[in-house]
Order: C-alpha cells, then structure tokens, then sequence
C-alpha cells in the first residue's frame, strides 16, 4: 500500500541570530508579514497538503509560539459583544484543535537535523513532511501540496529545490543530480553549503521536505558536517546510499527567505501589494519613497 503524508515536523528551535536584537524576545515565527505570522503561512500550507498532526520542535524563549495556537476566549468574547464577526472568524480560524499540535524542545540548537531528530517519537514509522516556516513560498498550489502529488506517484524523499547563483551556493544544500527530469530530479547526493567550486550544480534545497523514517535512522547516528551542527542535508543523503530514492523537487512559485532581512522585507512589500485593502496606498507610498529614501531616518 502507498503510504501517506499526515505529519509534519516544523523546526523552530534556531536561535534567530539574523533578527537580533528582535529574537531576543520574539521567535522569529511570529514575525508578521503584513499581520499573519510566518508560522500561520506554514500551518495553513501544510493544512492544504492534508497534514493533520503539526509538531514543533521549539526551544527556550518560544512561548509566544505556542500561545498563538491557544484559543483566546476573553478576546474572542470581547469582539463577539461587539458585533465584530469578521475578527472573529479570522482569529478562530487561527485555533488549533486539541491533540492535532505537539511540542518537542530542542534543548541546544544542535543543526536543522538535531530538530528534526527530535521529533522521532512522535513519527515513528511512517513518511512526514518537514517545513521551514522561515522559508514562506507563495505559489498558486501550495508548495507541500506539490511535493505530496508527486510523492504520492513515486514514494521515496522529496525536497523542495530551485536554481540559486552560482555565486550563492555556499547558503545551501546543493543537489548532486542524477537525471534531470524537469519538475522532478532524481539525485546522487547532496552537500550542504559547498563552495561554489566545489558544488555539484546550482540546484539549491529549500525549507520543504518529505522524508520516510529511513532519514531518521540516519540521524540516530548524530554526525555532525558543516559548520559543527547535524545536518538535515547529510542524513537525506545517507538515505540514498542506503537504497533510498532522493528526488529534487522543483516547485513552481516564488519562495521567500524570511530568515534574512531583505527577504523578509521583500515578502512584506509582496505580500501587502497583493491585498486590495492595502495595494494602492503602498503602491503610491513606494512610488514616493524611491525619490526620498531616507523617510524613516
Ligand atoms: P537557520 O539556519 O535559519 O538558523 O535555521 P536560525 O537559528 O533560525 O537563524 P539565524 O541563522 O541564527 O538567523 C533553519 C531552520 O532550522 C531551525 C530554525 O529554527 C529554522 O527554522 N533550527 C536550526 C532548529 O530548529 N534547530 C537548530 O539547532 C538549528
């Protein structure tokens, strides 16, 4: 029988060292674009994939996170005696139903691979999917909703891939490609955050992922790669010498790095100009502010 993707991991123990000194209070998930939080993007994505249990792995200092999936009964009542349903729909859609979240800490921030491991219990033996919520993707089909089609035809792991500069690969996991088969890529290896020289293409890996347990077999290992942390990117390729198929994903849409400033600033700018209550004021707002550039100073 083919399995089926229900879980999903979302890894959210970072230290946020890019959003200092912000993250010192702020998880960097509860960051808005325009007024939903990067997390909400994730969530909802995942929702649309047919996920049903979302786990978290947090860490010291994001109690913020698990309160907004909280219900918040006194707000909730104060809009209801106000008449204001429209908020009131917005803010219970945001709910989470009892038993389908959990929350794994991560006690050091160990590597993206370390979080996932983590979260092994709770996954047991079946294929679940892992999303960055840091990496928001804006796309007509949700990017997991993609990846789930494809690994729904052709089982094995999956991860989320596009062309980045050449320039740039060392931010990365790169794709060591097999065959390219245009959407879908089969690999023989990946390597996290090569030199440009030493990068196998320019096929870049990105904060989606779908895995079958095999990876976390590979991460009970805790081999550490780049940079001294456990890395995501060595155990999916350690799958593969396993007999593992690892396919590159190439998704259609636009996928923004909100773990940087300039990616966060950009998917604000797009995210608002695709609002009708907000496009024309900013629209004329940065049409001004090119000729002044310094307004906020
Ligand atoms: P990043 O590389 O973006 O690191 O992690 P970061 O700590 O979030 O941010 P900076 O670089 O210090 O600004 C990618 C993803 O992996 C998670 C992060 O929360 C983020 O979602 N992560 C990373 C963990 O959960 N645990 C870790 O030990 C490392």
């Amino acid at each position: 029988m083919r399995a089926k993707v229900t879980k999903a991991i979302f890894p959210v123990a970072g230290l946020g060292t890019r959003f200092l000194p912000a993250t010192k209070s702020v998880p960097k998930e509860i960051m808005t674009l325009v007024d939903r939080p990067l997390v909400q993007y994730a969530i909802d994505e995942a929702r649309a994939a047919g996920i049903k249990e979302f786990i978290f792995v947090t860490s010291r200092g994001k109690g913020a996170l698990e309160d907004y999936f909280d219900n918040a009964p006194q707000l909730e009542q104060e809009l209801r005696r106000k008449g204001k349903t429209e908020l009131l729909d917005l803010l219970k859609s945001t709910n989470m139903d009892s038993g389908e979240i959990a929350y794994m800490r991560q006690h050091k921030p160990l590597g993206l691979g370390h979080a996932v491991w983590c979260a092994r219990r709770l996954i047991a033996n079946e294929p679940f999917a892992v999303i960055l919520p840091d990496d928001v993707v804006a796309a007509e089909k949700p990017c997991l909703a993609q990846m789930v089609e494809a690994f729904e035809e052709k089982q094995g792991n999956f991860v989320a891939c596009m062309e980045v500069p050449e320039d740039n690969t060392g931010s990365y996991g790169i794709l060591d490609v097999k065959e390219d088969m245009g959407t879908v890529v089969s690999t023989k290896g990946m390597i996290e955050k090569p030199a440009p020289e030493d990068a196998p293409s320019n096929l870049a890996v990105i904060g989606r992922y779908i895995l079958t347990p095999k990876v976390l077999q590979q991460l009970n290992k805790k081999k550490t790669g780049a940079g001294g942390e456990i890395q995501l990117t060595d155990a999916i390729a350690d799958a593969r010498e396993g007999g593992e198929e690892v396919f590159g994903y190439r998704f259609s849409g636009h996928r923004f790095d909100c773990g940087s400033k300039a990616g966060f600033l950009q998917a604000t700018v797009a995210f608002a100009l695709a609002r009708d209550d907000l496009r024309d004021d900013l629209m004329g707002y940065l049409s001004d502010v090119v000729h002044a550039p310094k307004a906020a100073q």
